[in-house]
């Protein structure tokens, strides 16, 4: 039943922080149906008109399915850089990471390595054994943990790292490793250690906590929000000393960088798991108002109704949003540094279908994902994420404009049939030979609101298309630019970073195919090169003097394999705003 009423704002939408781009206080009509907010109700407040026909019922009570998710218990890991020994830390697990060429012996079966021979001496040659009968080379992927008496600790365990001179993403693994073998053991206290630190620069020795760091936290996390009480374990793992990698204020900053932004991919995670039915428009438009008043300091939402987005002309956008009854709803967070003068406007543009059933050409057939379509708002969660964590760590010299046009795309009697034309709001045409290429609809209005923020440069990511899962796979994003200087920025963020993406032309001569007899373009090319025409087509809505980059994560924002999300795009996205800071 939808209720149709005349109601105030809801109530998250009216947070301290959040300002309004036209008429605050007054009233607007609205269809809203139950659904509820991560976490929130907002209740429709009072009732003023004598329009109004019907009591609103509470929102959050009428969810569909009456799924709440629990509170998400994240409880903080505490990490600390000692310069303690080794043999004498004391705690329930030593983590040693070891490279294949820490694992060489000598003649008498020996280890070479200083760290390795001394723990091995405290446990009378106990380690050198074990990790010869259990073939372990300090290959990567390679891990073993033992239950000793003898040293301060109660088990040692040996992780490989492969080879030599790793990188950030052979660290990120480690801390990974070390979270799987806290879970095994139930481990409270772990300790981690390089076999060989020696030599190691004191830049690089940051780099290297702080990757083990976000390794650990993202390993630990498990997404239990949705299981009952039963089902759901507990994590046991509360505190992390990493030795021998210095100490000191530098180190304790990175360590703090590092749970900053790890707090932010759990964040994405948990957006992306949420199920269509709790994690409508409305509620990811709750959750980033959430995020502008946890950060007041530094950010504010402006939420656009469907009405708001009509006087903006965003035909394209609210095409799309038609056909569902939980109402769209557009968002846009805006952060500004606590102080000191800005050098470079950005904007985050994110996909933000809750979910996308194709509409009118509804997905059929094996191996169209219906099923998982929830995850087609992970463009948005990449985004939110980002600004969670610029929230907390704060930049200067940089303002970041994080845009999402989020709604749903479902089929009903008012949703857009396939051969509709809509106008967007540049005024471009577009004629929808398919209702399933939603994405770059919603993005083209959000797209041209980018622009209009005046900012320099603009990166979008979305759940694109099918088309770039085919070309590369499910852990690699599709990154189209026409500009080389940003390609550099973003793949210098993803060497950070430890995220994949491959560069993919925007080849003009293919927009042959998106040309419609009717409208200024049609919105589906051929089944060819189908994420390059999806990119071509974004390009249509983006200001020539812009800097422009698309990405699509339709593979890499979902882990197959365990059936949950990544969080892929979060790290990536902030250190590429950091580099863009001064
Ligand atoms: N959301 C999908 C793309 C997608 C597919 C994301 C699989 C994640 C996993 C997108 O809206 C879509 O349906 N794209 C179509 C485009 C086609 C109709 C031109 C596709 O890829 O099939
Ligand atoms: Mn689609
Ligand atoms: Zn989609």
């Amino acid at each position: 039943m939808v209720v149709t009423i005349v109601a105030s704002l809801p109530s998250f939408l009216l947070a301290s922080s959040v300002s309004h781009a036209s008429s605050t206080s007054s009233l607007f009509f609205t269809r809203l149906r139950a659904s509820a907010g991560l976490r929130l109700s907002f209740a429709v407040a009072p009732l003023c008109s004598r329009r109004a026909k019907f009591m609103a019922h509470s929102i959050a009570s009428a969810n569909l399915g009456l799924t709440q998710p629990a509170n998400a218990e994240h409880p903080k890991i505490a990490f600390a850089a000692k310069e303690v020994d080794a043999g004498e830390w004391k705690g329930d697990m030593l983590a040693v990471g070891v490279t294949e060429k820490d694992m060489t012996k000598d003649e008498n079966s020996k280890f070479e390595n200083s760290i390795l021979k001394k723990l091995d001496g405290l446990l009378g040659g106990l380690l050198a054994e074990a990790s010869s009968e259990e073939d372990f080379t300090g290959k990567s992927g390679q891990s073993t943990v033992l239950r000793l008496p003898g040293l301060g600790s109660k088990r040692v365990g040996l992780i490989g790292l492969g080879q030599p001179a790793s990188s950030p993403a052979a660290f990120r693994g480690l801390g990974e490793s070390v979270a799987a073998a806290a879970k095994t053991a139930q481990a409270n206290s772990v300790a981690v250690v390089l076999a060989s630190s020696e030599g190691l620069s004191n830049e690089s020795k940051l780099g290297i906590a702080s990757a083990i760091a976000s390794g650990t936290v993202l390993g630990v996390h498990e997404d239990n929000r949705y299981k009952s009480e039963s089902e759901s374990k507990k994590p046991q793992l509360k505190s992390v000393d990493i030795l021998g990698l210095g100490t000191g204020p530098e180190l304790e900053k990175k360590l703090k960088y590092a749970e900053d932004v790890s707090s932010a991919v759990v964040f994405g995670r948990e957006l992306v798991n949420s199920p269509a039915n709790v994690l409508t428009p409305a509620a990811l438009a709750a959750e980033a108002s959430k995020i502008a008043s946890s950060y007041s300091d530094v950010i504010s939402a402006n939420i656009l109704t469907a009405e708001q987005c009509k006087e903006l002309k965003m035909g394209s956008y609210l095409g799309v949003a038609a056909a569902s009854d939980n109402p769209p709803y557009f968002i846009h967070l805006c952060y500004k540094p606590p102080s000191g003068p800005i050098k470079a406007k950005l904007a985050l543009v994110g996909k933000g279908l809750t979910f996308d059933s194709g509409g009118y050409n509804i997905k059929t057939g094996p191996g169209c994902s219906i099923d998982v379509m929830k995850i087609d708002m992970g463009g948005s969660a990449a985004v939110l994420g980002a600004a969670k964590a610029l929230g907390q760590i704060k930049p200067t010299g940089v303002e970041v404009h994080f845009i999402v046009a989020s709604c749903e795309n479902m089929i009903s009697g008012t949703g857009m049939r396939p051969g509709d034309i809509l106008t967007a709001s540049n005024g471009k045409t577009i004629e929808v030979n398919n209702t399933d290429a939603e994405g770059r609809l919603t993005l083209a209005d959000a797209l041209v609101y980018a622009c209009n923020q005046g900012v320099d440069k603009i990166v979008d990511l979305a759940t694109l298309t099918g088309a770039c899962i085919v070309a590369l796979g499910p852990s690699i994003a599709g990154v189209f630019t026409p500009s080389d200087e940003l390609a550099k920025e973003v793949f210098e963020a993803s060497e950070i970073s430890g995220e994949k993406f491959w560069r993919m032309p925007l080849e003009e001569s293919y927009w042959e195919s998106m040309k419609s007899g009717v409208a200024d373009m049609v919105n589906t090319g051929g089944r060819q090169g189908g994420a390059i025409t999806a990119a071509l087509f974004l390009k249509r809505f983006v200001d020539e003097k812009v800097q422009w980059m698309h990405i699509d994560l339709a593979g890499p924002v979902w882990n197959e394999k365990k059936r949950v999300a990544t969080g892929f795009g979060v790290s990536t996205l902030v250190e590429w705003v950091l580099k863009n800071s001064s």
